[in-house]
């Protein structure tokens, strides 16, 4: 695992869309495995702003979501397929047919999870995923005791999931109680993965993540034993963060990153 950390949220989400272009334009066929949430809005912004005026290229990529409530219709204003098609989707040339979240309205769940994997594979695997982390830890919807090998399925959601959602949903009564996600184990065969997390509500998990023992209680943990994972954080982010003056070390003397200090 790698951290690196950036002055504020812009920069953090900037370097996240460089490092995505990047990928992309090395492999124009990339395998983009993609997160919603607040913390991504940026990123999808610089991508669309690189798209039109950089000419980043998305015609020949196809790209996998982590996860998506289950009972929302995909033109729901809340489901991460209208999330997706606001922010990213609608803004640059990805063809419709090449972009993937799993379908919570499936009549067969399981079904359709099993398919959701069986997709993954068959354009093979995901080349780099992009993750944001939640309170509770989780990647995707991986809340606390979620088995570190485990595969897409439904997910219940936690209290403290279901409270940090509600606001868009207008009430807690009415987020969905569940989700499809892909699992720990579908998350971690990704070739690259990059976690971007920003903001001081985010300091404690970081630090859990980064920092802390390997744990199904924090799924995020898991990226631990990822070969190639970059997590990204703003300064407010890395406030508890131990080794913070270790982590800017590496950033400002790999070669790796030369082009991104
Ligand atoms: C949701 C998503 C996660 C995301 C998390 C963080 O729970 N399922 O994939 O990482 O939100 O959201 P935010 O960026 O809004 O803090």
């Amino acid at each position: 695992m790698e951290v690196i950390i950036q002055p504020n949220n812009d920069a953090a989400a900037a370097l996240v869309a460089r490092i995505v272009a990047h990928d992309l334009r090395s492999k124009p066929q990339l395998v983009l495995g993609l997160a919603t949430g607040k913390t991504m809005e940026c990123v999808y912004h610089q991508l669309a702003q690189m798209h039109r005026t950089e000419r980043l290229d998305f015609s020949q990529c196809r790209s996998f979501n982590l996860d998506e409530y289950v009972g929302l219709r995909p033109d729901d204003a809340n489901s991460y397929r209208h999330y997706m098609d606001q922010h990213l989707f609608n803004q640059v040339n990805i063809k419709p047919s090449n972009t993937h979240l799993p379908d919570g309205m499936a009549q067969d769940l399981d079904a359709e999870c099993r398919n959701y994997e069986a997709l993954i594979q068959k354009f093979g695997g995901v080349d780099l995923q992009l993750l944001g982390i939640g309170r509770t830890g989780h990647i995707g919807f991986n809340e606390p005791l979620s088995a570190l090998r485990s595969r897409t399925r439904v997910k219940a959601l936690t209290p403290t999931t279901i409270q940090q959602n509600a606001p868009y949903f207008g009430g807690e009564a009415k987020v969905p109680r569940r989700a499809i996600t892909m699992g720990v184990g579908t998350i971690i065969e990704a070739r690259r993965c990059i976690l971007l997390a920003t903001g001081e509500s985010k300091a404690d998990i970081v630090a859990q993540a980064v920092e802390g023992p390997i744990t199904s209680m924090v799924t995020a943990s898991a990226l631990q034993l990822h070969p190639r994972c970059t997590v990204v954080v703003d300064e407010a982010a890395a406030a508890k963060l131990r080794e913070k003056e270790y982590y800017r070390w590496i950033f400002a003397s790999e070669p790796e990153w030369e082009d991104y200090r």
